[in-house]
């Protein structure tokens, strides 16, 4: 049997539709456990305090995934990617999505609502979701990366 991964989700407030239609989405998928993290509304807010929360969730456990969404998913990954144990990508594409799963075992999705439409997204995120990490030579580079977590 698939083990159930569960997959948190948290936008600002230039992401929080996005969010919402993601939510659903993978809700209906049925094969994951979804944690909304927030923010419920419109209304402004700074995309460091979402992105700082998701990390720390998704750091917890490495079946942990998360999906953060602002404007554009560069802030969102610029905050989530100064934790420990966080890689996390901005995807424009399933392409991109496939590959950031596939060679770089990232663990965060980061999206734009202002530079993807809905159903690009849920194209990235299915791609996002359903690859694996191939390991191997990837493995060895990654090493590197977790060796620089541990510098002072
Ligand atoms: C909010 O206006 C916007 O700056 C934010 O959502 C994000 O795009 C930052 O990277």
């Amino acid at each position: 049997m698939k083990p159930i991964k569960a997959v948190a989700l948290a936008a600002d407030h230039a992401g929080f539709g996005q969010k919402a239609k993601l939510v659903a989405y993978i809700q209906q998928l049925g094969s994951f456990e979804v944690v909304d993290l927030g923010t419920d509304s419109e209304s402004a807010v700074d995309y460091p305090d979402f992105a700082i929360k998701l990390a720390a969730w998704v750091a917890q456990k490495p079946e942990h995934m998360g999906v953060l969404i602002c404007g554009t998913g560069n802030g969102m990954a610029m905050v989530a990617n100064k934790h420990k144990g966080i890689r996390a990508a901005v995807c424009r594409s399933a392409y991109e999505a496939t590959l950031a799963r596939q060679h770089n075992n990232a663990n965060v999705l980061c999206l734009g609502q202002r530079v993807t439409g809905e159903g690009l997204a849920v194209a990235i995120v299915d791609a996002f979701l359903h690859n694996v990490f191939e390991g191997g030579r990837h493995q060895l580079r990654l090493a590197k990366v977790y060796k620089m977590e541990d510098c002072p």
